[in-house]
């Protein structure tokens, strides 16, 4: 197990930054189990993209491959396959290719339902410009941080009548607490200066009202990192017209959901956009938020940027912030020079070319 988490929130929520500094490797660091769910489509490519580069870094991982598809348990309920939850329960950290959903297929999504076992209140996306990847927007620097458990993704949907469908929204004073002091806790401890609560509190006025009220409480304890507080639709104006005048974005689940891939949208897309998946009592998952990519599985054209990157901020939770740096270095330098890229990222490399010279880039900065 993770020795950090015996440090509580404030220390875990410091380590999860895309860095663009580099830190100097000194020495060999401990071996750390960490739970590997490839997922489908190109999650099983990009997750042997990412073991190779881990492998070239020499970062001290062992990796437990489990595969997560939904069963039903004892009473009917779904689950995930108890192999998976096992191997979870004992590393508390996993990286998780994409998972496809299909639709209709009667059990919940995957990564709803991984949320739900391991309560991930929290996700976190950091969106940053990547220098040499020319996007219309640059110097795009924010985090989104969305609560993850409840909101309109809550489940709970039933028939009313014939031809009527009720969906709840669930928003709860517990739940909005916690992602609150998480996105101040996140802000205080990566060195950023405003939290933005993102809502819309004048049509929702008690669901989202209370999220708000929360927000506003937990600032107060916070009175070295600037509160404010925008409607959704606000947001998604300023955010494409000058994404650089905000920092860190705190949303309930849905919201969240929409905005935090817009923002992935700013620097790039989702092949580029890392994300973390935080929870209570120290277990966390770290994914690559795009798709399964059916239309080019297992033809060697996925861009692995986005799984590595999560793994990058995996390793700084993990307190492995040598190997992190100089994975990160070795992919943004790959990314800059422009020789080998893959499809997406405007080239022609496969994807096994674009892995190979970010190792040997990962091996000439040891
Ligand atoms: P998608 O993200 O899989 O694909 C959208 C487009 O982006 C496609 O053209 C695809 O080729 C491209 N793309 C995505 N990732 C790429 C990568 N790493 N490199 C190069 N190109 C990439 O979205 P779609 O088609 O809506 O979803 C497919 C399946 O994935 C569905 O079953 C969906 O439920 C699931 N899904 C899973 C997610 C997760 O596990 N976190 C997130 C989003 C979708």
């Amino acid at each position: 197990m993770a020795p950090l988490f015996l440090f509580g929130l404030s220390l875990t929520v410091s380590l999860l930054a895309i860095s663009r500094k580099s830190v100097p490797f000194t020495r060999p660091a401990q071996m750390q189990t960490v739970t590997l769910i490839p997922g489908d489509g190109i999650g099983p490519e990009i997750s042997a993209a990412v073991v190779k580069i881990f492998e070239s870094a020499k970062a001290p991982i062992r990796w437990e491959e489990r595969n997560v598809t939904a069963i039903k348990g004892p009473g009917g309920k779904w689950m995930i396959p108890p192999d998976a939850k096992e191997s979870m329960d004992r590393s508390k950290i996993g990286l998780k290719g994409p998972l496809k959903t299909p639709i209709a297929a009667g059990h919940p999504s995957m990564n709803l339902l991984l949320r739900k076992t391991f309560d991930l209140y929290a996700n976190v996306r950091p969106c940053v410009s990547i220098e040499g990847y020319k996007t219309p927007y640059t110097d795009v620097d924010l985090v989104t941080i969305r609560e993850n458990t409840e909101g309109e993704y809550s489940g709970i949907e039933h028939v009313i009548v014939d031809g009527v469908v009720q969906s709840i929204k669930l928003i709860t004073e517990n739940a909005s607490r916690r992602i609150a002091e998480y996105a101040f806790e996140y802000a205080r401890n990566n060195q950023r200066s405003s939290v933005t609560a993102v809502h819309k509190a004048n049509i929702m006025r008690m669901s989202d009202g209370l999220f708000l009220r929360k927000c506003r409480e937990v600032a107060e304890n916070y009175k070295d990192i600037k509160f404010t507080e925008m409607y959704l639709d606000t947001v998604c104006l300023n955010m494409v017209q000058d994404p650089t005048q905000f920092d860190v974005l705190v949303m309930p689940n849905l919201y969240g959901d929409i905005l935090s891939d817009l923002c992935a949208g700013l620097i790039g897309g989702l092949g580029v956009t890392p994300s973390g998946n935080i929870g209570a009592n120290g277990v966390a998952i770290f994914e690559s938020v795009h798709g399964t990519a059916p239309d080019i599985a297992g033809l060697d054209l996925a861009n692995p940027t986005a799984l590595l990157l999560s793994a990058v901020m995996m390793l700084r939770h993990m307190g492995l912030h040598e190997y992190a740096s100089r994975i990160q270095t070795a992919c943004f330098d790959t990314i800059r020079d422009k020789k080998v890229l893959t499809k997406d990222l405007g080239g022609n490399s496969k994807c096994s070319e674009f892995t190979s010279e970010i190792c040997h880039r990962v091996q000439d900065l040891a």
